[in-house]
């Protein structure tokens, strides 16, 4: 099989279900790569490592759950390549030789290994794979020599870093690697329902897509809205009220919307019937997803198979390529 399209890889970490800011952010345009694009989506165990190392019971089911969530939502295992990063030993192998390209000081650099080192409260005791996260999603994308990889904007200085890296790579050894780019959602990130600026599990702000309808009724009923309006007949403000944001997004019926948005700005509606009408817009845009879901639920036997055969792809051409890398580089192979 000839194939001409360009190469995407990006995946997600195995923490969890999959949420509303996550179909947001870059769920829904992933469903878009996979027309243009040869899409590579990986299950980051490994990275998951670098942070929850000791969380290794909990592995499995975040991984099923994580990947019911992809395909519950549309992602297509017989268009893209679904694979599990810990099984293919020819990311780590690159990350190695990748790692002697990295001054240690410029991995320190990165933004978020302040952060995560924080999160995890070891100060400056971070280990050497956490150091190492940037350069190993640099192994992740350049395996695969592709030349797009959507991310959120938290992981820009790591694709900076891989670029830099492919680059690098390519001055040293001879022009070898595409140099990735990224592809930034044009999408605000999602506000949680308690208004916060990002939705997100620690912060236990989260509609998931696995939510039965009633959790969302109760999600979206106790929703941050405008603080002001203490009672229905006081005039609200829209512009950058959760609720609104929501609807915008979730609601299809607009003529509903503006009608809603009228009300409240004139104190002409109840909050009751504004997150009404919010809950059965995001309760049917999810009952699709939920009967998916509940099909793979009942199959998790396909789910791994979907999984075994992805991984055993990826591998495929992950070992081709590291065997071109090799050569390419010189090293003795006797
Ligand atoms: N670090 C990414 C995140 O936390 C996940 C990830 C790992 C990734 N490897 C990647 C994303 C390669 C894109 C390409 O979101």
């Amino acid at each position: 099989m000839t194939n001409t399209k360009p190469i995407l890889v990006t995946g997600d970490r195995p923490t969890g279900r999959l949420h509303l800011g996550h179909w947001v952010g870059s769920l829904q345009n992933r469903i878009r790569f996979q027309d243009e694009y040869e899409c590579f989506f990986l299950v980051a165990d490994l990275h998951m490592l670098t942070t929850h190392y000791d969380k290794i019971e909990e592995v499995e089911q975040n991984v099923l759950d994580m990947v019911i969530d992809w395909l519950s939502v549309g992602l297509d295992p017989n268009r893209s390549t679904f694979y599990i990063q810990s099984q293919i030993p020819y990311i780590t192998e690159l990350y190695t030789i990748l790692s002697m390209l990295c001054p240690v000081p410029r991995a320190q650099r990165i933004p978020t290994l302040k952060e995560k080192a924080q999160d995890m409260g070891v100060g400056e005791n971070y280990s050497v794979g956490l150091l190492g996260y940037p350069i190993l999603m640099a192994a992740d994308i350049l395996i695969f020599k592709a030349s797009k990889v959507p991310v959120g904007e938290d992981q820009l200085s790591h694709l900076e870093l891989t670029r830099e890296l492919a680059r690098r790579f390519n001055h040293i050894y001879g022009t070898f690697f595409p140099e990735p780019e990224a592809i930034v959602s044009d999408v605000p990130r999602l506000v949680g329902t308690d208004g916060s600026r990002k939705m997100s599990k620690s912060l236990n702000n989260c509609i998931y897509l696995s939510d039965d309808p009633k959790t969302v009724e109760e999600r979206v009923r106790s929703m941050y809205t405008d603080p002001k309006r203490i009672r229905a007949d006081i005039p609200g403000t829209v512009e950058g009220n959760p609720v609104f944001i929501y609807h915008d997004i979730f609601n299809p019926d607009k003529e509903e919307v503006e009608d809603l948005k009228r009300r409240y700005r004139a104190g002409k509606v109840g909050d009751v019937e504004v997150k009404q009408k919010l809950a059965r817009a995001i309760n049917n845009f999810l009952d699709p997803i939920r009967e998916k879901r509940s099909y793979y639920e009942r199959r998790t036997d396909e789910v791994r198979e979907i999984l075994r055969r992805g991984t055993q792809k990826a591998y495929e051409i992950a070992k081709k390529n590291m065997d071109e890398i090799i050569s390419h580089m010189g090293l003795f192979k006797p």
